[in-house]
């Protein structure tokens, strides 16, 4: 059971009333349940522990310091995509040799900073990055261990903004060079090729892509251990699916079964980095309505999270639960179409923009001023995305641990708005 779960009407997370948050520490509010973290962790821990892999959390998901050590402290590894995200996990105290790091555009000091903390293996996307990292790596007097993310051309059924492993796509490399790239990689004494890398988008509620990249993937493992290569890594990326709306979201298990006998079968490691499986619905968007309207034949509730907060829905057109946290009507399984004693209504923030909504008619029980609504499954891609247009601070998080909570990252204030600024 999730941690976020109404009783006696109104909204908790785990042991703490919501509310009593939104109060204390003001809103817009991200709420984190610790104990739904580490539970989406150990679900994948236990799925696969057959073949014990090593689980790259996506730092990009939701890269608070606190989540992070706290990801580290069960036993977590990570994925990162910049020097900043490398310092966050360093930072967090993370043994950096279990660190692996994607990305199309690493820089000269990037590669020279990644290869000083001695990571696990950079994700390699293009030909010339391979030339960049081989070149550091000399300069530093040593060898960088890599994998080759490969682009399989496998259409993952995500949102266009989100797929990744289609031909066509900025990322990887095609599939068919696997062995030309493999054979550059051996005949340069400062470069070792670990294993090959796939990432096929986000979020992804099939297994079936899985099933096709673990296979593709073998194939190719097979086909350079032919030719004297020493691949012993398969790294799947991310891209599990979550349920935003019912219970869509397919378990750790499920994605388990396709892809451990093949790997098992091969008798290779295997690297996951999973983002939001872990951490989406393990937090929640907390606002305050401000005002209410009837304009042009809709009702609006005008709340004080904007896509500054939470740019998900006008980013991607996302889907996320919106209810609020003392309703006047129980929040249904199911929140899509009319549900009785409800009205249909669009949920805007306060930025001049258009596509600042969150819901769009949608039916809501009645809500006034003052109101707190929770929008759900938004601890990941949340806080990480948000902003600072219309000169709106970034809003606090909170993590709450049984009856328990800390503010992780306290709200910035308008002086911290300006603070790198000069006139
Ligand atoms: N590995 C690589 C190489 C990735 O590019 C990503 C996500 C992940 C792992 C983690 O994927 P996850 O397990 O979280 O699905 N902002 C978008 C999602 C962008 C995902 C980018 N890459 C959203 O809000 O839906």
């Amino acid at each position: 059971m999730s941690a976020f779960h109404y009783q006696n009407d109104e909204l908790f997370c785990e042991n703490v009333p919501v509310a009593q948050l939104a109060e204390e520490f003001g809103t817009p509010l991200w709420v984190y349940s610790k104990s739904d973290f580490l539970g989406r962790l150990k679900e994948i821990q236990d799925a696969f522990a057959e073949v014990d892999p090593v689980i790259c959390y996506s730092v990009k998901a939701n890269g608070n310091l606190s989540i992070l050590k706290t990801m580290n402290d069960a036993g977590s590894s990570f994925d990162v995509v910049s020097g900043g995200e490398l310092f966050r996990v360093q930072q967090a105290g993370a043994d950096t040799s279990r660190v692996v790091f994607a990305g199309v555009g690493k820089t000269d000091e990037e590669i020279r900073q990644a290869l000083k903390a001695d990571i696990l293996m950079f994700d390699v996307e293009s030909e010339a990055e391979l030339d960049a990292i081989a070149r550091i790596a000399g300069e530093l007097n040593c060898v960088g261990r890599v994998a080759l993310r490969l682009n399989p051309d496998i259409d993952a059924k995500t949102h266009h903004k989100t797929t990744t492993g289609k031909k066509g796509n900025k990322f990887g490399m095609d599939i068919e060079r696997a062995t030309e790239l493999a054979d550059k990689v051996l005949k340069d004494e400062h470069l070792e090729l670990t294993g090959i890398h796939m990432h096929l988008g986000s979020p992804i509620l099939s297994t079936d892509p899985y099933a096709k990249a673990v296979k593709k993937g073998a194939e190719v493992i097979s086909q350079l251990r032919e030719k004297g290569h020493n691949t012993n890594w398969l790294n799947l990326g991310g891209g599990f699916g979550i349920s935003y709306k019912t219970d869509e979201g397919p378990s750790a298990q499920t994605y388990a079964d396709v892809i451990v006998p093949t790997i098992k079968e091969i008798g290779c490691r295997l690297a996951l980095e999973p983002g939001r499986f872990i951490a989406g619905n393990s937090g929640v968007l907390i606002s305050q309505i401000v005002f209410t309207k009837r304009e042009g034949g809709k009702l609006f509730y005008i709340q004080d999270g904007g896509m500054t907060d939470l740019v998900r829905p006008a980013m991607y057109d996302s889907y996320h639960r919106v209810w609020p946290v003392k309703p006047k009507v129980p929040m249904p399984f199911d929140c899509e179409g009319e549900i009785e004693g409800c009205e249909p209504a669009d949920v805007v923030g306060p930025v001049c923009e258009s596509c600042d909504y969150f819901a769009k008619d949608r039916y809501l029980p009645p809500m006034q001023r003052g109101d707190y609504l929770c929008m759900f499954s938004a601890g990941a891609y949340g806080s990480v995305m948000s902003s600072n247009y219309n000169a709106r601070p970034r809003s606090a998080e909170i993590l709450v641990d049984g009856s328990e909570n800390q503010v992780i990252r306290r709200r910035e204030t308008y002086e911290e708005l300006i603070a790198l600024e000069q006139t």
